[in-house]
């Protein structure tokens, strides 16, 4: 009976598993020469597959469903956050969090409302095309704003790679806010997308930022020059990332 793909998820040995609208998963692998789907290896590629139909043979055989439903990552919840996708009628909070001294004076200072509009028209642009990008932040409690995060491409060096990003309201610092969507954006990034690994950087002088990346397991790899600053640049792959996860379960 034929089926529509909802989403992917990676099994424990980092196949990929199509999820179904029945609720079956189906392992839909790129296994060269037998089997040929060189797509489901990048997001997009997944992405573009997302209602596509597949032959499933647990509905055939009356089998009951085995998979969680599929949660979107368009809005994410922590425990004490709701992370929504960048939508255009966001510009006025993105505003908000562009225009103040203190968040912005560790992000290249603050941004006029042109560039805030043009930055805004690329967030959203970045969802569409790879079905990921930033999050607006709202306090879950009283739906308040509190910040942005997310993953975005970015050219580093020359090098396309996927990084992520948080930033606060000064009223939510130090409240390990940062921590909670740094690992909440992990979890999207390597066991929602699969992706491969992340980049996180910051100013030399940003200890704050750099002591979050280490807490959520980002291991410092070199020092880079990015829009003409000195920046500490740190690296996490996923095989690290689940590596973390288990030593983590093991104490
Ligand atoms: C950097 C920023 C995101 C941190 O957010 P946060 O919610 O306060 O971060 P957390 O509370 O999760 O963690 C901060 C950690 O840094 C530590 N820290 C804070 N200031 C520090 C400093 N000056 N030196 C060393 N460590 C510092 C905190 O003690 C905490 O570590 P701990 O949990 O081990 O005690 C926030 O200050 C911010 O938005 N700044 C402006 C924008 C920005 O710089 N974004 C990052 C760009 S890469």
């Amino acid at each position: 009976m034929e089926q529509l793909i909802i989403g992917f998820r990676l099994d424990e040995v980092d196949d990929w598993v199509a999820i179904l609208t029945c609720g079956h998963g189906q392992h839909v692998r790129h296994e060269p020469p037998l089997t040929f789907r060189p797509w489901v290896l990048t997001p997009q590629g997944r992405q573009e597959k997302i209602g596509w139909p597949l032959n499933c043979v647990r509905c055939d055989r009356g089998e009951p469903p085995t998979e969680e439903p599929m949660k979107p990552i368009d809005t994410v919840h922590t425990e004490r956050l709701i992370a929504e996708r960048f939508q255009p009628d966001h510009f006025d909070l993105l505003c908000q969090i562009h225009r103040n001294p203190a968040v912005m004076a560790t992000l290249g200072g603050v941004r006029s409302d042109e560039t805030t509009r043009q930055n805004l028209q690329d967030y959203v642009a970045h969802w569409e095309t790879h079905g990921f990008g930033l999050w607006l932040l709202r306090d879950r409690a009283s739906r308040a704003l509190v910040g942005r995060a997310g993953l975005k491409w970015i050219d580093v060096g020359g090098n396309r790679e996927i990084e992520l990003g948080y930033t606060f309201l000064p009223d939510y610092w130090g409240r390990g806010l940062a921590t909670e969507i740094a690992a909440a954006s992990l979890a999207v990034g390597f066991e929602r997308l699969g992706l491969e690994e992340l980049v996180c950087f910051t100013l030399t002088t940003n200890f704050a930022s750099q002591r979050v990346m280490e807490k959520v397991g980002f291991v410092f790899e070199r020092e880079i020059v990015h829009t003409g600053e000195a920046m500490l640049l740190y690296r996490l792959t996923r095989k690290a990332y689940r590596q973390n996860a288990t030593d983590r379960e093991i104490v």
